[in-house]
């Protein structure tokens, strides 16, 4: 009988306002209208910490990412506070991760010695690309000059560990113009680096307005060329989209392609919590507008069980994004599930040429990474259709 284990464990807080909307972007951010309620918000993120962080009493929480939406939207002061107030509520270990996510048109000079002295040990820059045409297409409030003074003044903090996002197959970009991206991104010495190929999500300005984007076999161009590049710079792919230097990799991230745990604080945050004494799975969200998060103050999370028949699909959703994919025993270990489960599927997989298998591992190829949707597939059997379907599509 195999038997879930308590995993590692992450926690997420949101912060849900930017200066402008991308028109590109889905998440659940909001243009900023007036004043920032900065000290209302910290507060809720405080009560909302302090209420959930039963559910985790007594485990160690190893990464923390403040992500957005524009955290550096936020006063040090501000947050210095969620994160004192984390450490107050929840065993958070004294090497853990603590990233914020900055946007390169909101930093005043200064201001990443201010964050680093509240807390932080890791930075993730959306820089997106260096061209400035670009940049201004994709409704982005910087310039490349304002993301290079962000990165330099990100080593002049001691924030040496920071991550900066590219995206690439951008409207009238050509392979060459994606590279000399990666060259810019290189030139700043980061220790990661995201690369993301644009996706029109439903629901954007982007969606509604359909632009010309280099076609599949063009952006697959891209992203091998990208990657070349990368990796001969001293980054090693590891999952997807990122990229790290030795001992640089997300531990935050990697606790979710791992199928580990994360309380998920704020505005529309999720969560996900084993319970390895009763063997169940809980995932937890938040309320998704800010005036509704702020007025239930402190907002109680809506929670539901993942039901064993959609635990495949959960993990895997996850772990085949990681290059060097995962163990047997992890598999059986997170879910709680005997590997003859999905072995069956994994075999399939194998034979399309989508995952390699070893005895007690597995791993997608070159193949399955990019046609992830196609593997993971096969295991939406089991899931109710709908809610399988719509959440391939939103994730990936
Ligand atoms: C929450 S945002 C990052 C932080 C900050 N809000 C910023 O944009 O500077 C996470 C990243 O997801 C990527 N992203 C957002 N929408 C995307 C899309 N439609 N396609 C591909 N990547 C996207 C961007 O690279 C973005 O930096
Ligand atoms: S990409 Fe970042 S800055 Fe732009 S709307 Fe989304 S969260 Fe906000």
């Amino acid at each position: 009988m195999t038997a879930l284990s308590n995993p590692p464990l992450a926690l997420y807080v949101h912060f849900p306002w930017c200066v402008r909307k991308c028109p590109y972007c889905d998440f659940n951010s909001y243009s900023l209208h007036g004043e920032l309620a900065e000290d209302r918000y910290v507060v809720a993120l405080e009560r909302d910490l302090e209420s959930q962080a039963i559910e985790v009493r007594g485990r160690e929480v190893s990464a923390i990412f403040l992500g957005g939406g524009t955290p550096s939207l936020f006063s040090p002061g501000a947050i210095a506070r969620v994160l004192t107030t984390a450490r107050r509520h929840l065993a958070v270990a004294v090497d853990a991760e603590v990233t914020m996510e900055a946007n390169p048109g909101t930093l005043e000079r200064g201001r990443f010695a201010e964050y680093r002295a509240a807390g932080l040990n890791r930075v993730s820059l959306g820089a997106q690309s260096f061209d400035a045409r670009r940049l201004e297409k994709l409704g982005r409030i910087h310039s490349p000059e304002e993301t290079r003074r962000a990165a330099e003044e990100l080593h002049a903090a001691g924030l040496g560990n920071f991550n900066l996002d590219l995206m690439y197959a951008l409207p009238e970009q050509d392979v060459a113009a994606a590279i000399s991206d990666i060259e810019a991104a290189l030139a700043l010495d980061p220790a990661h680096v995201s690369h993301y190929q644009l996706t029109l999500e439903p629901g954007t300005v982007f969606a509604a307005e359909q632009p010309a984007l280099p076609d599949d076999d063009i952006a697959a161009e891209m992203l091998t060329a990208c990657r070349d590049r990368l990796t001969a710079a001293g980054f090693a792919q590891y999952e997807v989209s990122a990229y790290a230097r030795p001992d640089r990799r997300c531990r935050h991230n990697l606790t979710y392609w791992t199928f580990g745990d994360y309380l998920g604080i704020g505005a529309g945050a999720h969560g996900k919590l084993s319970c390895a004494r009763s063997g169940t799975i809980t995932r937890t969200t938040q309320a998704r507008e800010p005036r509704r998060y702020l007025a239930a103050s402190p907002a109680v999370p809506a929670r539901r069980r993942i039901a064993a028949s959609e635990l495949p699909f959960e993990f895997m959703l996850n772990a085949l994004r990681l290059t060097d994919g995962f163990t047997v025993d992890l598999f059986e270990r997170r879910t709680g599930l005997a590997w003859a489960s999905v072995a069956a599927r994994m075999q399939a997989l194998a034979r399309r040429g989508l995952v390699v298998l070893e005895p007690s591992a597995a791993r997608p190829t070159e193949l399955g990474l990019r046609f992830l949707n196609d593997a993971l597939l096969a295991f939406l059997e089991e899931t109710p259709k709908t809610t399988g379907a719509a959440r391939l599509s939103t994730v990936l």
